[in-house]
């Protein structure tokens, strides 16, 4: 949504939300599905974020992990990190705390749509690809075919779980994933190793077909030069999500600059031409 489109007050003012529901991802990770006071929809679009607040402590900019195409509630998956993420942690259901925005540039689904996509996430990046990934879940006539793919650290870090094993017998999706390592003394069955070992045997048409990348810095250089061994070399055929330090979410304050681009604005969401030449960006 572009910024125009937010009205003044959830630009600059935290709206007051209520948390519904918190459920533990992993031991460092929690989702927290959350509305809005008033009860309206929070009217994001897939890999959007908000800057979330709690009364007395800081902000922080959060990815909204569930789709808006899922009524009446909003979804944050969180890795407690430091002060406010930590208090978020304790709070319970029935909890206030601020939001503001939808912010942000987000996926670009008309250029996605009649695609054959292939969307890659590691750790933590699965928490606003999923929002994308629902998306697709509940439009998936639009799509021509959708592959998932996603690496953690340990089966520990896996997060949504439940919904990847979901994906992974539904028709509408293919989906692997993988653990760097799985500790000997672990009961996890699944496959191993880094994510490019999955992209190894994938297949995309190369005329019509487009990646979606979310995860951490280290990740895209690597999984970038096998999709061009794949063929998607052309334009707009890899989109891909970059995350700097945020302050104001809304283009003011100058944290979040790429040379010219403001990563709060012109991204977090950017086609990989619009990013690869700038220093520092991958
Ligand atoms: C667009 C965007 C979307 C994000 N989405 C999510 C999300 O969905 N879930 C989630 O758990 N976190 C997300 N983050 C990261 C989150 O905003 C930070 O971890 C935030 O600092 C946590 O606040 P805190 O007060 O708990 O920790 P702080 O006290 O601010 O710091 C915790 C640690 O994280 C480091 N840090 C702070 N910000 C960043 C950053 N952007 N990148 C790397 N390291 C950082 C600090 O240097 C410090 O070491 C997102 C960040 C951005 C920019
Ligand atoms: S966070 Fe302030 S300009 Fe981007």
């Amino acid at each position: 949504m572009p910024l125009s489109a937010v009205d003044n007050h959830s630009l600059y003012a935290p709206r007051p939300s209520r948390l519904l529901g918190v459920n533990e991802l992993t031991p460092q990770e929690k989702l927290f599905r959350l509305q809005l006071g008033d009860g309206s929809e929070l009217n994001h679009q897939p890999g959007q974020f908000i800057q979330l607040s709690i009364p007395g402590l800081t902000e922080a900019p959060i990815s909204v992990a569930s789709s808006p195409t899922r009524k009446g509630y909003f979804e944050l998956a969180v890795r407690k990190a430091g002060l406010l993420t930590t208090a978020l942690h304790q709070l319970l259901p029935g909890a206030q705390i601020g939001v503001r925005g939808p912010f942000g540039r987000p996926f670009q689904l008309d250029e996605l749509h009649g695609k054959e996509l292939l969307l890659l996430a590691g750790g933590c990046g699965l928490a606003p690809l999923r929002s994308l990934i629902q998306y697709c879940q509940d439009h998936s006539s639009t799509f021509q075919s959708i592959q998932i793919l996603y690496g953690a650290r340990s089966p520990q870090d896996l997060l949504f779980k439940e919904e990847l094993v979901n994906w992974q017998i539904s028709d509408t999706f293919s989906c692997r994933f993988t653990v760097d390592q799985s500790p000997a003394d672990s009961c996890y069955d699944g496959e191993t190793g880094l994510l490019t070992r999955l992209l190894n045997d994938v297949q995309i048409d190369a005329d019509n077909g487009c990646a979606v990348l979310v995860g951490p810095p280290s990740m895209y250089q690597p999984v970038i030069k096998q999709l061009r061994h794949l063929g998607l070399t052309g334009s707009k055929q890899i989109m891909l999500s970059l995350e700097r330090q945020m302050r104001c979410g809304v283009g003011k304050c100058g944290h979040c600059t790429i040379e010219h681009l403001y990563c709060c604005t012109d991204g977090p969401i950017f086609w990989l031409e619009e990013v690869e030449h700038l220093r520092g960006a991958l």
